[in-house]
């Protein structure tokens, strides 16, 4: 391979764009040296979620309550709760780093800016390279504007970013109204990079238990679609580098990505389906791409088919079918 395929998203250098996402596949070093051996720049740790850390509090504090236990029990148990699930997660990045000579970002799952921030600190001092914060806030609290919902969101950063030097790297939804506005706005709070986009856990039912059950866990291969007209979008006007999510299962995907403007990108559903050889499969794509168009770097063609460097800008902001159907009106 002739093209060099090194990139730098976070602050990081990454021997090649493929970073693997958080999941169950980043939560051992068995894998983590596996994703490490098949070509991946980086890899994310599976999360440690702020939800279940509340979620088990709960639970104890119930019991406790049934027994009459005072709240200097409860906070001891508060206490003690997010000790034991921090310690683990600060033994997993120590293992990782000790082990592995790529990147390694830990991950948490938030939803408020409460006192796990300062988790984030001793993230930090375990070593890990960056921080990336997955911020959901489901949006169905009817009382809950907008607005009210987007502070969430600076303030979990703003507090984050107050606490730790590493990179900070904010994989982000897309249900936002004011969406360009909120990838900007975020990308200009001293953040290194944003993630567009995470995917949620879906619902469905099942018609015949009447019984609801997880959806269609993993992407398919046509949702790239959606994070690669955003980052086109937003990736000559952001502040910070840009990772693409969501449906990059190939090195074609990944191309177009880099042609919209991210830096990397990030893959899970794509490596549960092929296996870590996977990221070697992308990674020789991705070098073929370059030496039969002449880009010696992923500089020198990232960004091309970016909003503001296209010919004819007005093509992203195109959301109807109009023509298309006119055209076809034949087809019945
Ligand atoms: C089984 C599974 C577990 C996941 N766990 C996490 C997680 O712990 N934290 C997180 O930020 N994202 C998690 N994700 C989201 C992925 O990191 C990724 O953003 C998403 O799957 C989109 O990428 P993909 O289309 O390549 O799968 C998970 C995804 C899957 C499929």
């Amino acid at each position: 391979m002739a093209a060099n395929i090194s990139t730098k998203f976070a602050g990081l250098e990454l021997r090649s764009p493929v970073i693997v996402g958080s999941s169950a596949l980043t939560s051992n070093l068995a894998n983590l040296k596996k994703l490490e051996e098949n070509g991946a720049g980086a890899v994310v740790l599976k999360s440690i979620f702020e939800e279940e850390i509340i979620f088990e509090y709960n639970e104890y504090a119930k019991e406790a309550e049934k027994y009459g236990y005072d709240y200097e029990y409860l906070d001891y148990f508060d206490y003690k709760i997010k000790q034991d699930n921090l310690n683990k997660y600060i033994n997993l990045i120590k293992e990782a780093k000790a082990n592995l000579s790529i990147p390694v970002i830990a991950s948490v799952n938030c939803i408020s800016a409460h006192e796990w921030t300062n988790f984030a600190k001793r993230i930090e001092e375990a070593g890990a390279d960056a921080l990336e914060l997955n911020i959901f806030i489901m949006p169905s609290d009817i009382n809950k504007t907008s607005t009210e919902l987007e502070e969430t969101y600076f303030n979990i950063v703003k507090e984050v970013r107050s606490k730790i030097h590493i990179p900070l790297i904010v994989k982000m939804t897309q249900y936002f109204t004011g969406l360009a506005n909120v990838i900007v706005n975020l990308s200009k709070t001293g953040i290194d990079g944003l993630v567009l986009f995470n995917r949620h856990y879906h619902l469905d039912f099942d018609i015949d238990k009447r019984e609801v059950r997880a959806a269609h866990v993993f992407s398919d291969e046509l949702e790239y679609i959606l994070p690669l007209r955003w980052i086109a979008i937003t990736s000559g006007k952001t502040d910070c580098t840009m990772a693409a999510s969501t449906g990059v299962h190939d090195g074609r995907s990944m191309v177009k990505m880099i042609l919209a403007g991210a830096s990397a990108v990030e893959v899970v559903s794509t490596i549960y389906k092929h296996g870590p050889q996977r990221i070697q499969k992308m990674n020789q794509f991705l070098a073929e791409y370059m030496d039969k168009h002449g880009y010696n770097t992923i500089e020198d063609f990232r960004g091309l088919m970016s909003q503001d460097k296209i010919k004819h800008p007005d093509i992203f902001e195109r959301v109807q079918f109009m023509r298309y159907f006119s055209d076809r009106e034949d087809i019945l």
